[in-house]
């Protein structure tokens, strides 16, 4: 078993990455019997019998969530409800047993119930594994875009078990692999070297290596004002596209796929990215069975993005690929950029 250890200026926390890492946590909760469990409704049915054995206490108690369409306000406040029901305290635990759904709305609640209490994560789809369960942005959905409400507090502990990912469906392991390589994209041009020589991206080594890599961009950065936003890549028209097709009816990953390559192939076209770079974006994402081409109005698409949180004073940050293994920041205004789109 591997453990890294976040450290930032006033918190400090560890990932443990291996088969039994979960067994960790029962020591966390040594001596502190009052945990409240916030877990995926699959992820539950497939793997909570054993977590409940792994553990010495039972939770006070549970509450299960089910996918994008449950992280809302509404949600949010059933969650609390409950857990002011079951009578916790700041003193108390609250363990996410789901993806990045379950993550992102456990770490709200936690971080907003009686102005905040400890969570663990345990992540278990490829995606929360690989990014989510790490760094502490937590927060929920509006109807008016995604994750438009939220807040920073990161996990006490991060427990990540591979054997977990065996009962995910294919279509989420997919949503992962987007993940991985946006990671390996922005960052590591060894990894891409490992992807373009055909290793198994699923396996605990590349897990790793994008924790690690997302590990040290929040000891970086923690509240995302610079080198933290590197981990957008794609995800600012990914999460245009995802809305534009409607929730659900493209999976995160897909949509941050088609929305890794549609930027790669602006900046390419206006010489931000190095020739080459979008066609071997293109081959790895074929490679995997990732979606790469947006069919939509890139009308849609700009109004959507004139609307995201990230932009300021209608300047955008969007992150390019300098090449593959290796991205910036560039700024431009929102009229640049309906150019730009407009002319793909
Ligand atoms: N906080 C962050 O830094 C961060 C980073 C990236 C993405 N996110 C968020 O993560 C979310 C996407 O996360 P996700 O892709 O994990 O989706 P998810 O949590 O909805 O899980 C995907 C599906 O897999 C099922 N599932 C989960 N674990 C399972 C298991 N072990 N076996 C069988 N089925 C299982 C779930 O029921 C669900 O249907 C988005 O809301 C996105 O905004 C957050």
């Amino acid at each position: 078993m591997s453990v890294l250890n976040v450290t930032l200026k006033d918190n400090e926390y560890k990932i443990y990455i291996g088969k039994d890492s979960i067994l960790n946590l029962r020591d966390y909760l040594k001596g502190k019997s009052r945990y409240f469990i916030i877990a995926d409704h699959n992820a539950f049915i497939n793997h909570g019998k054993q977590f409940l054995k792994d553990m010495n206490n039972p939770p006070e108690d549970m509450i299960f969530v089910s996918g994008e369409k449950d992280k809302t306000l509404q949600k949010a406040e059933t969650i609390l409800s409950r857990m002011v029901q079951a009578k916790m305290t700041r003193s108390d635990y609250v363990v996410s047993l789901g993806g990045g759904v379950c993550g992102d709305i456990a770490g709200f609640c936690s971080s907003v119930y009686m102005r905040g209490i400890k969570y663990f994560q345990i992540p278990t789809t490829l995606l929360s594994q690989v990014d989510s369960s790490v760094g502490g942005k937590c927060g929920v959905n509006l109807k008016e875009g995604k994750n438009l409400i939220g807040t920073f507090h990161q996990p006490s502990g991060v427990f990540i078990d591979r054997s977990l990912l065996d009962t995910l469906p294919e279509r989420e392991m997919k949503c992962g692999k987007a993940e991985v390589i946006k990671t390996a994209l922005i960052k590591d041009s060894s990894l891409v070297e490992k992807i373009d020589s055909g290793h198994d991206i699923t396996s605990i080594e590349f897990i790793e290596s994008c924790i690690d890599i997302k590990r040290k961009v929040v000891e970086n950065d923690q509240f995302d004002y610079g080198e933290r936003m590197l981990l957008n890549f794609g995800h600012t028209l990914g999460h245009a596209i995802e809305a534009i097709s409607g929730y659900g009816k493209l999976s995160h990953g897909e949509a941050i796929s088609i929305g890794m390559a549609v930027i790669t192939k602006l900046s390419e076209k206006y010489h931000y990215s190095e020739s080459g770079t979008y066609d071997h974006l293109i081959r790895i994402l074929k490679m995997h069975g990732l979606p790469y081409e947006y069919k939509e109005d890139m009308n849609k698409l700009f109004n959507y993005i004139s609307n995201d949180k990230k932009n300021m004073n209608n300047k955008m940050n969007i992150v390019f690929l300098k090449k593959p293994g290796q991205a910036y920041i560039h700024s431009t205004s929102l009229v640049n950029l309906y150019n730009m789109l407009g002319s793909l």
